[in-house]
């Protein structure tokens, strides 16, 4: 599916340009630099559909993706959130245009949540959770650039993390470990993607 149509739609920096609401989304969040788009790319199987970069807070909209023709579900890339230099208006702005996606939008079917492996969670990725949990979208936990970091240390990383998520949620989300750039875990993640979606 993913090898067929992927296509970009358009950028919304505001709600009121959002795309009609007729087929399933599935959402990708997660810290400045985190690797979302790098993700997207991955899953898709493209290089560049989304734009990564190293200068962190380069997505500053939501990023709308079509899969399948016709289309059968969006990926959309959030902007990133805990980016330090953010001047508060940009914060305030991105809150607001977040909270009101996640609680507003029927055809959210899930979102991607993710974490630098080699950071493990931060308040600002259990501020989002709680966004989640009082939007009531479930969501999937995925720890980012796994190739980054030892073996044994991505192990505790896993383990925190999933005692964590455990805590917050009553049906706590599925952590999943991936790595972009080598390939790992997107397969599984793929597959989870296209349940969510009902496809
Ligand atoms: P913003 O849109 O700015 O919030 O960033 P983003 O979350 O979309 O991150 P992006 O995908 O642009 O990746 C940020 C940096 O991390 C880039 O330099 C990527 O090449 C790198 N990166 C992303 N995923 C991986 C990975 O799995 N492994 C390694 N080693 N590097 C990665
Ligand atoms: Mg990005």
């Amino acid at each position: 599916l993913f090898s067929g149509r992927v296509d970009f739609l358009l950028s919304a920096p505001q709600l009121k340009f959002l795309p009609d609401p007729d087929v399933p989304e599935i959402a990708f969040c997660g810290r400045s630099n985190v690797g979302k788009s790098s993700l997207l790319n991955a899953l898709t199987g493209r290089r560049a559909i989304a734009r990564t970069s190293v200068t962190p807070g380069r997505t500053q909209e939501l990023n709308f993706f079509e899969v399948g023709e016709p289309t059968l579900f969006r990926l959309v890339d959030m902007p990133g959130y805990g980016f330090a230099k953010a001047p508060v208006a940009v914060v305030e702005k991105w809150r607001k245009l977040v909270r009101t996606y996640l609680r507003g939008r029927q055809v959210l079917a899930r979102n991607l949540v993710l974490v630098d492996s080699r950071h493990g969670l931060k308040d600002v990725d259990r501020e989002m959770m709680k966004m989640l949990d009082e939007a009531a979208v479930g969501y999937r936990v995925v720890l980012t650039k796994a190739d980054k970091i030892k073996a044994s240390d991505l192990a505790k990383v896993v383990a925190a993390t999933e005692a964590e998520a455990k805590k917050h949620v009553a049906a706590y989300p599925h952590i999943h470990v991936t790595s972009s750039e080598k390939g790992m875990g997107i397969d599984e993640l793929r597959a989870a993607v296209l349940s969510d979606a009902g496809v």
